[in-house]
């Protein structure tokens, strides 16, 4: 039993990068956590609060017994595939992994009278909106099988609720960056296709160069413009979500983006300024796919539930991704 009231909260993929970020969180504000993760894409590095069980989400045998033998009284649901590439190539892999599972999820959740749900939603539901910033009342136009899965269960969780009372709230994160400030967890992609540790990579030497996928794009530089969002910023919001819905706070969808824009060269730039490393860079071909700029309105965050992303300033996030990038292969990818 926690400080925090009794029961306990749920994290299935605890050991990834957004997961155990909020279980650290969590545990922070005196919550008892419990992670499920199957460690296709997790890290047992990771499980360093709470307790956790190693298993699939498509074991709903394995499922009902966690619910059988814990208080289970909300449930984080941050476990799926997150690559917008494969799903291209292997659909049915997400499919299978971000829909069906999570209808499992659900189903068990409401034979244990379980109904607060968090839901790691995404900002590529919008696909490649005309405009920004993105406010939640904009149109789903997802471009990817990724995208689309998420913006099934969306739908999923709006029907539920109004048809089982299921409590959830959405959240749509924009680009998900930087580090646990503490380096006890952070991001560890295998394989890694993210920009900020890709640099980061560069600089360390590892690779020999970055690429910079279009420099044609109708932005001030001609590269993508992104709204890198402070991982720790997210795991906050995932509190605030939660006791929002535990305080009878009604189901609801926000964006989860710092608000503010930054390109592909000043991600590099500003990474060359903190890391002191020269970081050479190339200009390639665009990546298919790639919307020229996406910007959160977060406006319904903060005004809804007070969240403030403090910590999303690009020069925080990727110093604090610089130290981790640094301890992970000192510690964990010897
Ligand atoms: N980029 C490069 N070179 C690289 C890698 C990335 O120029 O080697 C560029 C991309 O073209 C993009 C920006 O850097 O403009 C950011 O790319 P990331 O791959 O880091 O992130 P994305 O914006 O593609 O992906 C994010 C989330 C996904 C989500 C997607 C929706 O990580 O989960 O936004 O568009 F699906």
């Amino acid at each position: 039993m926690s400080a925090k009231g009794d029961g306990v909260i749920l994290i299935t993929g605890g050991a990834g990068y957004i997961g155990s970020h909020a279980n650290k969180e969590l545990t922070k504000r005196g919550y008892s956590t419990m992670v499920i993760d199957n460690f296709h894409y997790g890290h047992e590095e990771f499980l360093k609060w709470g307790k956790s069980v190693k298993g699939d989400l498509a074991d709903t045998t394995l499922l009902r017994q966690i619910f059988r033998d814990h208080p289970i009284r909300a449930v984080m649901h941050f476990a799926a595939y997150a690559y917008v590439g494969e799903s291209v190539k292997e659909p049915q892999k997400y499919y299978l992994n971000n829909v069906r599972n999570t209808l499992n999820l659900l189903e068990i959740m409401f034979e244990n009278d379980v109904r607060n749900f968090i839901f790691s939603s995404t900002c590529a539901v919008y696909g490649e909106p005309g405009k920004v910033p993105i406010t939640e009342d904009m149109e789903f136009r997802p471009v990817s099988p990724y995208g689309e899965t998420k913006a099934v269960v969306e739908g999923v969780l709006k029907d539920y609720s109004a048809a089982y009372g299921l409590k959830y709230v959405s959240l749509r994160y924009f680009n998900a960056a930087g580090a646990d400030p503490d380096c006890e967890v952070g991001e560890w992609h295998e394989p890694e296709t993210h920009l900020i540790p890709l640099v980061l990579d560069t600089a360390l030497g590892r690779r020999e160069q970055i690429e910079i996928f279009g420099t044609d794009y109708d932005t001030p530089d001609g590269t993508c413009v992104r709204d890198y969002v402070h991982v720790s910023d997210l795991a906050a919001a995932h509190v605030l979500a939660l006791e929002h819905l535990m305080s009878g706070g009604a189901s609801d969808v926000f964006n989860l983006g710092s608000g503010t824009g930054a390109s592909v060269k000043e991600v590099i730039d500003k990474a060359r300024a903190i890391t002191g490393a020269e970081i050479k860079a190339v200009e390639s071909e665009r990546r298919p796919g790639d919307p020229p700029a996406l910007v959160a309105s977060n406006d319904k965050i903060t005004r809804k539930l007070g969240w403030k992303p403090g910590g999303s300033d690009i020069s925080h996030i990727i110093e604090t991704a610089w130290d981790w990038h640094r301890r992970m292969y000192d510690e964990y990818r010897k």
